[in-house]
Parts: structure tokens; C-alpha cells; sequence
């Protein structure tokens, strides 16, 4: 018999209740005592714990956010918010904690690993920035839902003759503007790390769609790049009152991490909430569960701690081919 805890942490993305769901029904397939933590660190810190049956995690393969709550947790990041933490595991005598979350919640689990706690990783946000998954949780949903934002936009767009400059979350990362501008077939996509760019001959290059004939124009742009929205909106405002198009901009923020998980993430969600268990059950601890060639694969957390995932430059190459 073991004694399973499982957390979600860092911003939520629609598909942790799936995780959750699919981490206790399969320790409890086990035998297993199963046990949440409310919001995430915050609640392991504070001792906020509650037992984890079928019923609890009955209906909410479909729900987005989650039910566990979550939090974003410097306590964690200090050694006396460490032995706190380790202090709940132990007066609850949990043998081994599960991690949903993405980036800064894997460097917490790694920390936790490294002074003893039994832990596996599962790899959720919508960044999709995280090393060790090819695919994290909500990455699948949010892109849905800023696409449907930048089909709307488009349809707007071309009533009126204007250009839209979108901006989308994602950190530094920007892996959700560039799959969302090539799927939503952008004029431009702006990037992170794409300090080169040029505002005047990007100005230009929608000037030149709007000379082809286009309709409208479409600019998405990472919120971690440069020339985020506001600053490259207001540029164009002083500097480009003349591209042909008049220039808005929206701002989708949280809005993509409010959804209802689609059938990719609950299933991401399912098969990487079963592993977890399955890698315990094998008495293996300190990995991350992801994705790697469409396949469940586990990787060290120490890989996965502090590092970012870069882009695949052929979609940024694909992204420019498009935007002509
Ligand atoms: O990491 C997920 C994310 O949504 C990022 O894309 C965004 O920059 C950040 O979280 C926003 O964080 P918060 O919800 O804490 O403001």
C-alpha cells in the first residue's frame, strides 16, 4: 500500500483536472491511498491536504482549470519553504508526490527530489516551453481557442478594411504565437528573441498586403517579444498612420487558459496521469512523464529544471513562407 499526494501548480491549463482524474483512479486501481494538495505548494507548504476518492475526481475529465486550485509559490524557491513542504509529506505519510504543473513547478519537484521526496513530474502549461514533452497539457486548447479569437478577428478585419496585431501568452517561449499565426494563416508572426525586427519594414510588408488587395492583415505577436503588442500598436499609431489598413489591437491574455480541455489534451492528460503511477508502481522518481515521438517517455527532472524548450525553427521558417 502506498500513499500517493498530487498537486497542480503554476498557471493553470485546461486538461490538469484530466491529469488529476487519471493519476487517482490509477493509484487507487492500485490499491493505493490517494491524496490532494490544495493549490499546489501554497496548500503542500500550509498543510492543506484532503483524501482523493473515485467520486472526487467523478465529472471533471471536462472541466477546465482544476479542482486541486493552484498558485504560483516563492515560499518553494527557499530552504525553510522546502522543509515545510517536506515536513506536510511526512506528517501525512505520503511516500511519493505527484507534479502537474509546467516550468517553475518541475524546478520546485527537482528541488523537492534532490532532499529525498519521491517525486514524478507531469508536464502541463500552455507555454508548451517545457524540456522533456514535445506536447504539455493545454497547449492543444489554448492554441484552439486563440484561433477561434483570430478567426473572429479576421472575419471583423475584413468588414472594415483593418489590421489586427493579436497578442498571445506564452511567455519567452513564444511556441503559441507561432503555431497559432501559421494556423490562423497571420501576415506576420512577432516572436521572443526576435530582437531584429523591424518595425518600419513590417509596417511596410502590410502596407504591400494592403496594396495586393488583401482584406484585412493579421500581425500575431508573442507577449514575451520585444515589439510586444502595445509597443509595436503604438509605433504603428505614431509612425504608420498610413498602411492603407486602420490598426487595433487585441490582448487575449488569460482567456486562453480558461477552457474546456479538447480531445487532444484528455487524452495527453489520461495516458501522461497513468504513467506517473505506473513509473511509481516501478519504484522510479525524479523524472518527468511527456511526449516524445507520440510515445510516453520519462525524463530526468534534473534535464528538465531551469531550462526552456527553443523552437522548431522549420516552423518558424514554415511561418514566414505563409505570411507572404
Ligand atoms: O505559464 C502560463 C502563463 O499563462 C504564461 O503564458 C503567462 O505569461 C503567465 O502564465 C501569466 O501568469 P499569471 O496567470 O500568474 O499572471
Amino acid at each position: 500500500m502506498k500513499r500517493v499526494a498530487v498537486l497542480t501548480s503554476g498557471g493553470d491549463a485546461p486538461g490538469m483536472n484530466a491529469a488529476v482524474r487519471a493519476v487517482v483512479k490509477a493509484g487507487l486501481a492500485r490499491g493505493w491511498q490517494m491524496i490532494g494538495i490544495m493549490q499546489g505548494y501554497v496548500g503542500l507548504i500550509a498543510n492543506d491536504v484532503t483524501p482523493l476518492g473515485y467520486r472526487d475526481v467523478g465529472g471533471i475529465i471536462q472541466q477546465g482549470g482544476t479542482i486541486l486550485g493552484s498558485s504560483r509559490c516563492p515560499e518553494l524557491r527557499t530552504e525553510a519553504g522546502r522543509q515545510k513542504a517536506i515536513q506536510t509529506l511526512s506528517q501525512h505519510s505520503i511516500d511519493a508526490l505527484v507534479v502537474i504543473g509546467g516550468n517553475g513547478s518541475q524546478t520546485g519537484a527537482y528541488e523537492l527530489s534532490r532532499m529525498g521526496v519521491r517525486v514524478i513530474g507531469i508536464g502541463s502549461t500552455i507555454d508548451n516551453d517545457l524540456v522533456g514533452s514535445e506536447m504539455t497539457i493545454g497547449v492543444d486548447t489554448a492554441l484552439n481557442i486563440a484561433l477561434e479569437a483570430i478567426d473572429r478577428l479576421k472575419v471583423t478585419a475584413s468588414s472594415h478594411h483593418r489590421a489586427f496585431i493579436v497578442e498571445v501568452m506564452g511567455r519567452e517561449c513564444g511556441y503559441i504565437a507561432l503555431v497559432a499565426g501559421i494556423t490562423g494563416g497571420a501576415e506576420a508572426v512577432v516572436l521572443p528573441g526576435d530582437g531584429s525586427l523591424d518595425p518600419d519594414a513590417l509596417a511596410l510588408h502590410l502596407h504591400e498586403c494592403y496594396s495586393l488587395g488583401k482584406r484585412h492583415a493579421l500581425v500575431v505577436v508573442a507577449e514575451g517579444a520585444h515589439w510586444n503588442g502595445r509597443k509595436l500598436a503604438s509605433y504603428f499609431h505614431e509612425h504608420h498612420s498610413d498602411l492603407g489598413f486602420e490598426m487595433r489591437l487585441t490582448i487575449l491574455g488569460h482567456v486562453q487558459r480558461g477552457g474546456s480541455p479538447g480531445a487532444f489534451d484528455r487524452l495527453l492528460a489520461s495516458r501522461l496521469g497513468a504513467a506517473a503511477i505506473e513509473r511509481l508502481a516501478a519504484d522510479e522518481q525524479g523524472v518527468l512523464v511527456g511526449l516524445a515521438g507520440g510515445r510516453v517517455e520519462a525524463t530526468p527532472l534534473a534535464d528538465v529544471a531551469g531550462r526552456t524548450k527553443p523552437l522548431d525553427l522549420s516552423l518558424v521558417e514554415l511561418a514566414e513562407i505563409l505570411a507572404k
